[in-house]
């Protein structure tokens, strides 16, 4: 233990973070531990250089950027459909599709408290049972449970699992559903000191659901996915509650056209929405979050009056085994945000902040569309299929959302 202690202390000064051993003298052994475990764990390189790019600005100016072609569902024709879907039921029916849905994120806009997933939208269903109603559909047309894994963070784990199992599952079959956990990254003050949480550890936030590829690995899903039999994965996020996980067409169409990785896309309601789009950078897909966009870029329009980088992605992509298993292999890049972050101050005092104070580093799934030579992309109906619980109130709230899904489900009746 003083040895770790010494090797801790060592490297705190080497990047000038002593303070993060300010409530050290205060812990029980056990929890003195766990702390120079967890500092040990970081790589303190990594996090001062994400910090200092912080203060570059983010440059699009280098890359190559052009729109990105797309097939419009609805322009196929009517045998061309029912060749597809064809085709993609018969995968799915042999159990070679899975589902991943990421509920990593901790839904803090939403103004909800507990993992986002656990949000009552249609009455007492929330965000969880309708993505799971769409799966039990499935399950019912193809005759076949079809794997669902959860993707989690460390602070939403326990309590995704134990609403999971409170609500017995949703009636889904227990032994299709897999938790597991992605990974964290410390916060940095604007100052570049890293922040301590309330009992004294380095306070971590999710490192974005970029850090699935790697999740994956480290849990060892690759092998129970392959175990199952399973060759494709669609992956959507846990905020929309229209998402079409299971959807032959688009499942036959990847495979048909043989693409190892696709996407959907809809129509960008106008130029300000809050969604990334797709495209080619350096000649490779690519998608350009809303964060990131200049202004121009965002409002420049072809010939025929269409938003030039229009195809919203809208995170409902997928991805065949095989490329999943090469993309564990890269790096991809984190992007920051500046957030309001709690913490102790150098002088042990708990700061509560009231303004934007410590960065957060994510990396993003879509980064990873950078090493395909190239991937599909579908155009599908917004009213189809994109009904998003991002904000409390105005737009993406609640209130929207529930709009499009009963309108939705009055066009199925
Ligand atoms: C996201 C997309 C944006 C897309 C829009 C469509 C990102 C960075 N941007 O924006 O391109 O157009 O949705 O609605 O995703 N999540 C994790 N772990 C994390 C962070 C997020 O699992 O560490 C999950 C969330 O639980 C959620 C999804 O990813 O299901 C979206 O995350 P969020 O950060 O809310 O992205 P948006 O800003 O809404």
């Amino acid at each position: 233990m003083l040895e770790k202690e010494r090797a801790v202390r060592e490297k705190l000064a080497k990047y000038g973070q002593e303070h993060l051993l300010l409530k050290y003298d205060s812990m029980s052994e056990k929890e003195k531990e766990t702390l120079l475990e967890q500092i040990l764990e970081i790589d303190f390189n990594q996090i001062l250089e994400l910090y200092e790019n912080t203060k570059k600005k983010i440059q699009l100016g280098e890359d190559k950027i052009e729109p990105i072609e797309y097939i419009d569902k609805n322009k196929l024709s009517e045998s061309e459909k029912e060749r597809y879907t064809k085709l993609g039921e018969e995968i799915i029916k042999s159990g070679k599709l899975g589902f991943i849905t990421m509920a990593g994120g901790q839904g803090t806009r939403l103004g909800h408290n507990g993992p986002k997933g656990t949000f009552k939208l249609i009455g007492e269903k929330t965000l969880f049972e309708l993505i799971c109603d769409t799966l039990k559909e499935g399950k019912e047309k193809y005759g076949i449970d079809i794997p669902w894994y959860i993707m989690t963070s460390k602070e939403n784990n326990n309590d995704t699992v134990a609403f999971f199992e409170k609500q017995n599952y949703f009636g889904y079959p227990k032994d299709c559903v897999v938790f597991f956990k992605q990974g964290e990254l410390p916060m940095i003050s604007s100052s570049g000191k890293i922040l301590l949480d309330k009992e004294g550890y380095v306070k971590e936030a999710s490192d974005g659901h970029g850090g699935i590829f790697e999740a994956i690995v480290k849990n060892n899903l690759l092998e129970d996915m392959k175990k199952r039999g399973l060759e494709w994965l669609f992956i959507g996020g846990v905020d929309n509650c229209l998402v079409k996980m299971c959807d032959p067409l688009f499942v036959g169409l990847t495979v048909d056209k043989k693409y190892m990785v696709a996407g959907k896309s809809l129509v960008k309601a106008n130029p300000a929405e809050r969604v990334g789009v797709f495209c080619k950078r350096n000649g490779r897909p690519s998608v350009i979050e809303y964060t990131e966009i200049s202004k121009e870029m965002a409002e420049a329009r072809d010939a025929n009056g269409e938003l030039l980088y229009g195809e919203a992605h809208v995170l409902m992509n997928m991805f065949n085994i095989k490329a999943l298993e090469a993309l564990k292999e890269d790096k991809l890049p984190y992007h920051s945000a500046f957030k309001k972050a709690e913490y102790y101050d150098e002088n042990g005092n708990w700061v509560v902040p009231t303004e934007p104070n410590a960065y957060k580093f994510e990396s993003f799934i879509f980064d990873a569309f950078s090493y395909l030579d190239n991937m599909l992309i579908m155009r599908v109906k917004r009213e189809e299929e994109f009904a998003p619980v991002k904000n409390a109130e105005g737009s993406d709230s609640p209130e929207t959302a529930r709009k499009l899904y009963n309108d939705f489900i009055a066009t199925r009746k």
